[in-house]
Formats: C-alpha cells, sequence, structure tokens
C-alpha cells in the first residue's frame, strides 16, 4: 500500500488530500495521503525521514518550497528553472524534486483555450513575480510566443525573474512597470494574474481588460473565490476566461502517478468535489 503526504506550515487548509483522496477511491487502491505538519526547523529532518516511514513521496507546500529545492538529491529541468520544489519522490535511492506548478498551469490552459491557442497570441502579460509567476513564466516559455512582459509591484523582483529566466528560451521576456501596466494590456492577447490581488480578503487587481485585444484571454491562478472580480470584468468584456482551480487540480496528476502508479484524470466530478468545498 503505498502512501504520500502533503507537507507545509500550517497545511490544515489544503484541498490536496480531498483530491488524491478521490482518485484513490476512483481507481480502488488502498494508498493514502496525508496532511503533515512540519515546522520549517524540522524540515530537513522530515525530509531525510519520510522513505523509512513507508512514504513513497508527497508535495510540498509553504513555506518549504524553496528548502526542498535546495535539500533534495536531483531535480528536474522544470524545478530548476523555477528555484522551488512541490513535488518528490524517491528512485533509486535518490530524494528528487520537481515542480509540477509549471505543468499544472499549462495542462489547464491548454484543456481551457484548445490546445493551438498560441496562434492568436503573440504577446503574453504575467502579472506577479513570485514563485507561482516563475511557474507561469517557465510554462508559457515552451510555446512558440513572441514575448512575455512580466509586471509585478516590486519591479526588482521582476528584474530577477526576468534575469533567472530569460537564457532558457527564445521568446523575448521584459518586465515592465506595475504603472506602466495601461501601455502593455492592448497588446497582450494573454494575461495572467499570479498576485494574491482579487483572493478572498484581499482588495482586487485594478486591471481593466476592456483595453485588452477583442479575443484575449485571461487566467487567475487565484481558485477563492473560484470567479474572481479580474474574471468577472474579462467575461463580461466577452473575452476567454481561464479560471485558477484548474491548475490546482492539473499540478496534482503527476504527483499522483509518480507514487501510485496510475495516471488519474481531471474530471468534471473530481472538479465539482473542489468546488463545493470551496464553496462550502
Ligand atoms: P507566490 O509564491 O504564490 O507567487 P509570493 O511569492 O508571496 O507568492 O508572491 C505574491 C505576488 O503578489 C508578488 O508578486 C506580490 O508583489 P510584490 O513582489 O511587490 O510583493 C504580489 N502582490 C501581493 N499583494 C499585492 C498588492 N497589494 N499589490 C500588488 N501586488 C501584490
Amino acid at each position: 500500500m503505498a502512501k504520500a503526504f502533503i507537507v507545509g506550515h500550517p497545511v490544515k487548509h489544503s484541498r490536496s488530500p480531498l483530491i488524491h483522496g478521490h482518485w484513490l477511491e476512483a481507481h480502488g487502491l488502498e494508498g493514502s495521503y496525508e496532511r503533515i505538519d512540519v515546522a520549517p526547523v524540522d524540515f530537513g529532518d522530515f525530509l531525510k525521514s519520510f522513505p523509512a516511514r513507508g512514504f513513497a513521496g508527497g508535495n510540498v507546500t509553504l513555506p518549504h518550497k524553496e528548502a526542498a529545492f535546495t535539500l533534495v538529491q536531483r531535480r528536474t529541468q522544470r524545478a530548476e528553472r523555477v528555484g522551488a520544489v512541490n513535488t518528490l519522490w524517491v528512485e533509486d535511492g535518490v530524494l528528487w524534486g520537481d515542480n509540477t506548478d509549471v505543468l499544472g498551469f499549462m495542462a489547464h490552459l491548454d484543456a481551457s483555450l484548445g490546445t493551438g491557442w498560441e496562434q492568436d497570441v503573440d504577446t503574453a502579460l504575467v502579472l506577479g513575480a513570485g514563485g507561482a509567476a516563475r511557474a507561469v513564466v517557465a510554462g508559457l516559455q515552451d510555446r512558440p510566443l513572441k514575448r512575455i512582459f512580466v509586471a509585478n509591484r516590486t519591479l526588482s523582483k521582476a528584474e530577477d525573474l526576468v534575469r533567472d529566466l530569460r537564457r532558457h528560451s527564445p521568446v523575448a521576456l521584459e518586465t515592465s512597470a506595475w504603472e506602466a501596466l495601461g501601455r502593455v494590456i492592448p497588446h497582450a492577447q494573454l494575461i495572467v494574474n499570479t498576485t494574491s490581488l482579487g483572493m478572498a480578503g484581499q482588495p482586487p487587481l485594478a486591471l481593466d481588460p476592456s483595453r485588452a485585444p477583442p479575443r484575449a484571454a485571461v487566467a487567475d491562478i487565484v481558485y477563492v473565490p473560484l470567479q474572481t472580480p479580474l474574471l468577472a470584468a474579462a467575461a463580461a468584456q466577452g473575452l476567454r476566461t481561464v479560471d485558477g482551480l484548474g491548475m490546482l487540480l492539473h499540478q496534482a496528476v503527476s504527483g499522483f502517478q509518480r507514487w501510485f502508479g496510475v495516471t488519474p484524470e481531471v474530471t468534471a466530478d473530481l472538479r465539482a468535489l473542489i468546488v463545493a468545498d470551496i464553496e462550502g
């Protein structure tokens, strides 16, 4: 019986146990997926000890993603690019780390917009410059776009992101000052919010999607609420919208596959389960 975990501090609000629990049941597997709360000071010891405790691996959430990046023995190229690890497993005695947020965001974008969406998009605008922005940019960089702008309230963080990621792809990667967003929006056929603005309890993102090109797509990685003020404004303009929940669901696929040996699907039933939890 395979066992997996999500490790964080705090971890009780994570919805990953619902996702993996649903898949374990759907596939008739006897495994388990547990929440484990580990303080930062104990995280290194936890990584050393989990295989002996019978775990095949697990997910890593705040505040451990950067520490996991440093402490694993091998990393995928994706994780290397993002600088953070959210999925762990042991292979031939070696502790591996991946960043499946990259896969999750791109899989959800493809599912929502239809494969080949890049044909209508030459410029993308990513708002934010934290770990989530790095995962989004790393995914978009592998697609045939002309340029990606990164805009962040703190410009120096956008500059760091661009400096770190630029060399991985021929797609032009540039910063935009937060105050100059209005000049970029009319050129951006894809706009992605990775900031926490628009999340329940936070102010909305002050961005007017009516200035975006007519067939633009607007994605938000915030999923509480499911329809953020940004997505509502974009939908009201007739723009295509991509919500944040799909990224969470799709990022879980590859971990489940590694720990339990079955490739699960992101179904309408799974989505409904998580929506009910968010709205309940
Ligand atoms: P994550 O790992 O989820 O990306 P993070 O590293 O804390 O989280 O990043 C949060 C992002 O939201 C940052 O880009 C942050 O901007 P700063 O770098 O300037 O802090 C952005 N953000 C949070 N609150 C914001 C606000 N009130 N206005 C504009 N941007 C905000």
